[in-house]
């Protein structure tokens, strides 16, 4: 294991079947969904942290993880641990560790940073003097130093703090995990990719009926269920951008060993529903359709163009997940009026089979669909703090439609 106590001595580099312990970071509320996707790749000791898991694995976990799992938004190594009570132990600790293990001088680097407690309080300082640490030690031993980048570091570190407890992890994903790939167009107010996947687990789809979602935009959600429904692993379009593909310790044969392993499950459920998405704005269903077409799902997924209370879910049992505007980006003359049409849309219109699931940060609208929420998950969308909401419309929304009519 690559844990570093108060020594200062170099982290040994793992053979690929050595275990050693693993952070993914994901969103406020989806921990629980990352642990069980980590959980199926085989992770052990998984421990749910806030707004990360913890887990144990060798590196062909590490490469499967960053891989598949839809609700991670990256994969972290730990590979130091100490103690600092000020910026010059830190410098000291930091200085110690033997990073011509890690990095050649000719690659490029990036710190991020957080920090908690009263001993750091400026996150941004203790990652430069990190950084300073990092590389004075190769001034000082080769003359020669490795540059800083943050856009496209070989070599993304982070730099956790808490109190006087420092933790340093190297970035394996590199680039955010939501960021898939398939994106050629996007509308208004796209929902992030880890969120939409993450909502698609948490409404507990698997896959066994329809998917409807009546305002689809730029269509995230829909091609997150249709990967999900032909077990298309999350980073599939990503074209290989992954940090660990830069690290000494990269392993070819493995890492394509995995990918192969995954690959060879597209396709392989027995998925026979309908995935279906509707939306009253015809330009961004026309970006919906690039999208699907460029993950060449275009003929799993139908899309109409027209408002909501106009188009029925596909026949049989439907799973209605959807992301309506909150009036932040996209106005709405009367966000209120379409949330009571939205409410009596789920009533009236797709009862009976269906169950329904809404995000929303606007907690007023919220109250207009006049339909009791049988479940309420808190969500962050960007720094919108939202509420999921679920409606199991067959209970009762049928009868009580029926006594309103
Ligand atoms: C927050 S966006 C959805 C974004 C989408 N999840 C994505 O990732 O691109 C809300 C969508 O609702 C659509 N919309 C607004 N009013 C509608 C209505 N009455 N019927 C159907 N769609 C509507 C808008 O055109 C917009 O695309």
């Amino acid at each position: 294991m690559i844990i570093q106590k108060n020594n200062g001595k170099v982290v040994p580099q793992q053979s690929g079947r050595e275990k050693f312990k693993m952070v993914a970071k994901t969103m406020m509320g989806l921990e629980e969904v990352l642990a069980e996707e980590l959980r199926e790749c085989g992770a052990e000791n998984i421990e749910c942290l806030s707004r990360a898991v913890a887990f144990e694995g060798d590196m062909r976990l590490l490469y499967r993880a960053n891989y598949v799992c839809r609700t991670a938004l990256a994969i972290l190594k730990p590979f130091a641990e100490f103690d600092a009570n000020n910026e010059q132990e830190l410098y000291d600790q930091v200085y110690k560790i033997r990073w011509e293990k890690i990095l050649d001088v000719d690659c490029t680097f990036m710190i991020e940073s957080t920090t908690s407690g009263e001993v750091f309080t400026h996150s941004y300082y203790a990652a430069l003097k990190t950084k300073d640490a990092i590389v004075d030690r190769f001034r000082r031993n080769f003359g020669q130093r490795p540059s800083v980048d943050t856009e496209n570091a070989d070599y993304k570190f982070s730099l956790h703090i808490r109190d006087n407890h420092v933790t340093l992890l190297m970035n394996s994903s590199g680039e955010s995990l939501h960021k898939r790939g398939y994106r050629q167009a996007v509308g208004l107010a796209p929902i992030n990719e880890v969120l939409a996947a993450g909502m698609i687990k948490l409404a507990g789809w698997k896959c066994d009926c329809n998917f409807y979602d009546p305002m689809c935009g730029s269509g995230t959600l829909l091609i997150e269920a249709a990967m999900m429904a032909n077990n298309i692993p999350a980073q599939y379009y990503r074209e290989d951008r992954f940090a660990f593909k830069r690290w000494k310790e990269f392993n070819l044969g493995e890492w394509k060993s995995v990918k192969a392993q995954e690959d060879k499950k597209i396709g392989s459920g027995d998925f026979d529903c309908e995935i279906w998405g509707n939306d009253i704005d015809l330009q961004v269903l026309q970006q919906a359709e690039k999208n699907l077409e460029y993950a060449k799902l275009h003929k799993d997924v139908m899309l109409f163009n027209g408002s909501f209370e106009d188009q029925d879910p596909p026949e049989g049992k439907t799973l209605i997940v959807t992301n309506p505007p909150y009036g932040e980006r996209i106005k709405v003359e009367d966000l209120n009026a379409m949330y009571e049409q939205l409410g009596d849309t789920f009533k009236k219109r797709y009862g009976e089979n269906c169950e329904a699931w809404l995000i929303t940060s606007d907690f007023e609208a919220m109250k207009h669909i006049g339909l009791k929420p049988s479940k309420k998950i808190p969500l962050m969308n960007g720094q919108l703090d939202c509420r999921f909401l679920q409606f199991e419309l067959y209970k009762g929304s049928k009868k009580a439609s029926k006594n309103e009519d």
